[in-house]
């Protein structure tokens, strides 16, 4: 009999800013590890919810794009379990079992939570289900049972605490959830268009599928270079340029020796160096917007595809609050 696959699970929080870090950083890995493991993809929209509650008309919409998004970049709903969150709500009872085991000293010392304090004020979400995050992604992957979850270095101090939480549990209701380890991922730095962390609220990101073309191009043209090449005759150094660091993502190997020989020799200008990278990143994305495209111009049949995916994910996730309440006594 083939052994049993391991669980996979991770997840894109629902803010209306998928951008191309999220295509490195998660999306390209969960592709190479659909046929090895049993895996779960969710569209967190109650994570998204905790900063974006004011917007919470666009949520469903919002949603809705980002499972098309991720078919349409591969994510296969025959191979994986691809759900939104807020129509598994098995999500939520286990986030407040959780809940009640989690002291506020473990959640106060997160240090994303320490770092976004003040920026949590002044944008109206110093809010208990912001504070709350970490719990509600323990039970994410608890309910499905997770064993591995695919994180970049940034999320480790989460998947620590959803370890600590899991292990209290198991040792107060004598229960056997696994401890989820993290698949550590190779996030590769991509600046934003004008060098700093990309991020919609900077208005510096380039989305996963920018509308057309035309868009693309004008984004890669707005991106800063290596300063010190003011004037065309004026050799540069790629190693310091935003456009090479999207080159070594996106190019060939001959791409990447043009890029740098032109660049040092000053045989190449950043514009032309800027229409090979857009070129290149056309290519990669062209076929993930006309899926996409097709997906949403047919909202039933998405619709339905999505009903399935969730039934199927709240089958599983019954399952486990089944065991837990049975291991809990609270039957
Ligand atoms: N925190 C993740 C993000 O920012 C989303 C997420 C929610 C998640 N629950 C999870 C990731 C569980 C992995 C496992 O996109
Ligand atoms: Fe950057 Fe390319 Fe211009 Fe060199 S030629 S500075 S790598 S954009």
């Amino acid at each position: 009999m083939e052994a049993k696959k391991q669980k996979v699970m991770s997840g894109i929080r629902v803010t209306g800013d998928l951008h191309i870090g999220h295509y490195w950083g998660a999306l390209k890995n969960w592709l190479s590890l659909q046929d090895q493991y049993e895996c779960f993809f969710g569209v967190m929209d109650w994570h998204g919810q905790t900063t974006i509650y004011k917007r919470a008309s666009e949520i469903s919409a919002l949603s809705r794009e980002m499972f098309a998004e991720m078919v349409a970049w591969g994510v296969d709903p025959k191979k994986s379990t691809m759900f939104i969150q807020s129509k598994v709500p098995e999500h939520l009872e286990l986030f407040m079992i959780f809940a009640n085991l989690t002291p506020l000293g473990w959640l106060e010392r997160v240090p994303t939570w320490k770092d976004a304090e003040e920026e949590a004020k002044q944008s109206d979400t110093h809010n208990l289900g912001r504070f709350a995050y970490p719990v509600l992604q323990a039970a994410d992957i608890a309910i499905y049972q997770g064993a591995l979850v695919p994180v970049g270095q940034d999320q480790i101090a989460h998947l620590e605490l959803t370890r600590e939480i899991i292990r209290r549990f198991n040792h107060l209701y004598k229960a056997k959830l696994p401890e989820p380890r993290p698949l550590l991922t190779e996030v590769p730095a991509l600046p934003g268009l004008d060098g700093r962390k990309m991020s919609k609220s900077y208005g510096n990101s380039i989305l996963l599928t920018e509308k057309d073309e035309k868009s693309l191009r004008k984004k890669v043209n707005m991106m800063v270079t290596d300063p010190q090449r003011v004037r065309r005759e004026d050799p540069g150094e790629p190693e310091v340029c935003s456009v090479y660091a999207y080159h070594k993502l996106y190019s060939s190997a001959d791409d990447l020796d043009w890029v740098v020989k032109g660049c040092r020799s000053a045989g190449i200008g950043c514009g032309d160096c800027k229409g090979r990278l857009a070129e290149n990143m056309e290519k990669l994305c062209q076929g993930p917007r006309t899926i996409k495209a097709q997906l949403l111009s047919n909202t039933d049949e998405l619709d339905k595809s999505i009903e399935e995916n969730c039934e199927r994910a709240r089958q599983i996730a019954k399952k486990t609050l089944e065991t837990i309440r049975y291991n809990m006594k609270w039957l």
